[in-house]
Parts: structure tokens; C-alpha cells; sequence
């Protein structure tokens, strides 16, 4: 964190979701340099309780997060056209909605820097074993995405998380180790895979949004 924050200045952005990590690298990021960049990808979907640990992050970190919002009339002729609960008629309708909500919003906010930094973790599950501490990303014109965390344990994320007092998404006390959209996302039981609860009715390895795609 602290090479890349030095390396990149202004030109680097760290990409929140309010789940354990990302709190855990705003945290991080914010001792080495107060006025860091955040951005979150708001799809209009989100569980108030990620609302709310967004604003006491704001508050204790003093951030200006940059909130990404859709474009509204892609969004208006998607619903228009498909419904609003599309994501459960079919992974391509599903994939629709991401692009819609959370990939086009991304990659305009790429195009303003550098390098971003993710809370992605090699353990997360079978489509984030080969996660590297700093990779370029070739789906986005080749800029440098560091993953500080890649090989982190959720264990050690939560013993950090826990020593450093940082605010965290209430719903990750009530089973929700990986949290996205409210109607995507679901609690997990104990043992089960950590993402196991994102768009659940899907086969394992489809189960990315697009934000992290190799190509
Ligand atoms: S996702 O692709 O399935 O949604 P996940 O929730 O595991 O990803 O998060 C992985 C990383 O992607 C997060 O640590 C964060 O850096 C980034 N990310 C995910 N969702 C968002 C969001 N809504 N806004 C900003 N960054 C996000
Ligand atoms: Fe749409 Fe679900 Fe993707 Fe959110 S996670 S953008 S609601 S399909």
C-alpha cells in the first residue's frame, strides 16, 4: 500500500464495498495518506446497512468518497425493457444488470487514474485463486491494480479489523461474509464458501460481476 500510494499520488484509487476489507485497506490507506481516493460503485441496489457503515467510514476517515452512480437512462431502458428483478431469469440477464450497474460506472471512474487498489483475497474461492499483489489489468487500458490483501486469510482481516476499531457492515455479524447487492447476495452458513451467498442460484464458476474479469 504504502509503494503504491507513493508511487501512484493522485492517480490511484482504492475501490470500496464497505465489506471487512475494504474497511480494512481504507484504514490502511488513510494512515499513510489522509486525502486518499475512494470511490464506491453505488448500483442502486445496496443494503442500507453499507449505507450506513459508508457514512461512519466517512465520518471517523473524513474521506470525500467518490460515489459512482449508473447511467440513468441505461438503466431506465434496461428495467424498461427486461424488469426490475432481471438477475434471476438468467446469467445473461444477470450479467446485464452488472454491466449496467457496476461495470460501465468502474471503468469510467478507471479512466481518471492510474492503478486502483481491491481487497481481493487468493481465498475468496475458485475464481480468485491466482490473485496477485500487483497485476496490470488488461480489461481496463492495462492500468496497475494492486491487491494488498491477495494473501490475506479472512482471519487476519478481521483480527486487523478488530485491533484497529475500524467500522464494519453490521451485516457481517449476521452471516454475510461477501456483501454486494441485497437482492444478490444472502447469509452463508458456517463452513459453507465465503462467496457462496452471491447470486446463489448461479453455477460457482460464473459467479463474478465483471469488476475483476482478466480480458
Ligand atoms: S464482486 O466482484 O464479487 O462484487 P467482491 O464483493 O468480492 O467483488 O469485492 C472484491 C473487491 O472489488 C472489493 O474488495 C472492492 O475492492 C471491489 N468492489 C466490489 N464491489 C464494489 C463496489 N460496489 N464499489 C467499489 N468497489 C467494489
Ligand atoms: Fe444487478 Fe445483482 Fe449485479 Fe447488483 S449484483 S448489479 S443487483 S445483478
Amino acid at each position: 500500500m504504502s509503494w503504491a500510494l507513493e508511487r501512484f499520488g493522485d492517480r490511484i484509487v482504492v475501490a470500496s464495498s464497505f465489506g471487512v476489507e475494504d474497511v480494512a485497506l481504507i484504514d490502511m490507506a488513510a494512515a499513510i495518506r489522509p486525502d486518499v481516493r475512494v470511490f464506491m460503485l453505488d448500483t442502486g441496489r445496496l443494503h442500507q446497512a453499507t449505507y450506513d457503515v459508508m457514512d461512519r467510514i466517512r465520518n471517523r476517515y473524513q474521506l470525500r468518497i467518490e460515489v459512482m452512480f449508473p447511467d440513468a437512462p441505461r438503466v431506465e431502458a434496461m428495467v424498461r425493457e427486461h424488469g426490475i428483478n432481471l438477475f434471476y431469469d438468467s446469467p445473461e440477464s444477470r450479467r446485464r444488470c452488472c454491466l449496467a450497474r457496476k461495470v460501465e460506472p468502474l471503468k469510467r471512474m478507471l479512466t481518471t487514474v492510474d492503478a486502483w487498489v481491491t481487497g481481493l483475497r487468493r481465498d475468496q474461492g475458485v475464481t480468485r485463486g491466482q490473485v496477485a499483489h500487483v497485476e496490470l489489468d488488461h480489461a481496463n487500458n492495462s492500468i496497475v491494480k494492486v491487491n494488498p490483501l491477495a494473501d490475506w486469510t479472512s482471519e487476519q482481516v478481521w483480527d486487523y479489523v478488530k485491533a484497529n476499531r475500524v467500522p464494519y457492515n453490521a451485516l457481517h455479524d449476521g452471516g454475510f461474509p461477501s456483501i454486494g447487492c441485497e437482492p444478490c447476495t444472502r447469509p452463508v452458513k458456517p463452513g459453507e464458501d465465503a462467496r457462496s451467498g452471491r447470486w446463489w442460484w448461479e453455477n460457482p464458476d460464473t459467479r463474478e460481476c465483471g469488476l475483476h474479469l482478466k480480458v
